[in-house]
């Protein structure tokens, strides 16, 4: 039995999902963040604590951690996986779309942090673990609001790891590569079919993520990049991106031109960025 008590937020399905089956299994007192019930699930993990809590609300969080706080029973770890990506900026860029990701991936992740900082020392050790992204560090144009969510969150979690390091609070990041079957895996964002068969081939397993960010989660240290083989991948595009930067053009380059009329549905014309 796991004594650990540990926060997920995102278990609906995906990294979430295959993480509450880990720390459930393991006989861990778990608390499951999610913006939905969602019944089938909490009646398979009866010993589960299920709150529903749309990480994009402070005030919903902040209620949540001032209440756990209260009862003593604030977790000794909080992974902080929910996330979404969409396409913000196709034909034209949509700042509602952006918006709603950069709420999820970034500020449902800050909405956590600052009550728990808030906290006073002596509270026991919290290890606060965020899900980022190896995409982080190579933009798809497609998917501005996913990008720099994840950049913001990943430079965030960079400082304060630095700033916290010796005190109650560990500031943990993880740098996913690509998971494969998962909503964000599958879903179609615009990537040429070479970069979709490089993003197969260098990707992680649901349960073998979910046991590597356990294992990461029940150490000090300060980032994980998983799975590893990803990593010559990312640094590659990287690469690419900082010395070929027609390949990364935008609108007539993930893509390619043939995918795009030169006069797009809103009258604009297709001139390519940059
Ligand atoms: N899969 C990959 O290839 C990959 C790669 C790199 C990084 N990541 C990161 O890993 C994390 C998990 O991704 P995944 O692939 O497992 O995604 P997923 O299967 O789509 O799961 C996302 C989870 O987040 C929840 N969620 C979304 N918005 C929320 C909100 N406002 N409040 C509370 N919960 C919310 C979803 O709930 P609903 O069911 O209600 O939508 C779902 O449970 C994400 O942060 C993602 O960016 C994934």
């Amino acid at each position: 039995m796991l004594e650990e008590r540990v926060l997920l937020t995102g278990t609906t399905s995906g990294v979430g999902r295959a993480l509450l089956d880990l720390y459930a299994r393991r006989g861990a007192n778990v608390i499951a963040v999610n913006r939905r019930s969602v019944p089938e699930l909490e009646s398979s993990y009866p010993r589960v604590r299920f709150e529903c809590v749309d990480v994009r609300i402070a005030e919903r969080v902040d209620e949540l951690v001032r209440r756990l706080a209260q009862s003593a029973e604030l977790p000794d770890v909080f992974i902080l996986n929910a996330g979404i990506n969409d396409i913000d900026n196709d034909e034209f860029f949509e700042l509602a779309r952006y918006r709603a990701v950069v709420d999820t991936n970034l500020y449902g992740v800050l909405n956590f942090v600052e009550p728990l900082t808030r906290l006073g020392r002596g509270a026991g050790s919290r290890h606060l673990v965020a899900v980022s992204s190896m995409a982080n560090y190579v933009g798809n144009p497609y998917g501005l609001g996913y990008h720099t969510s994840k950049r913001a969150l990943t430079a965030c979690f960079e400082v304060w790891s630095r700033m916290y390091a010796g005190t109650d609070l560990i500031f943990q990041r993880v740098m996913l590569g690509p998971v494969a079957t998962t909503a964000i895996y599958t879903m179609h964002d615009r990537l040429p079919a070479w970069m979709v068969r490089l993003k197969q081939l260098f990707s992680g397993s649901l349960e073998g993520t979910a046991w590597a960010i356990f294992h990461f989660a029940r150490t000090r240290k300060r980032r994980l990049f998983y799975p590893q083989q990803a990593v010559p991948l990312y640094l590659a595009l990287w690469l690419c991106q900082a010395c070929v930067p027609r390949l990364f053009r935008g609108r007539k380059t993930l893509a390619g031109a043939e995918r795009r009329p030169e006069q797009s549905a809103h009258g604009r014309r297709s001139e390519p960025l940059g």
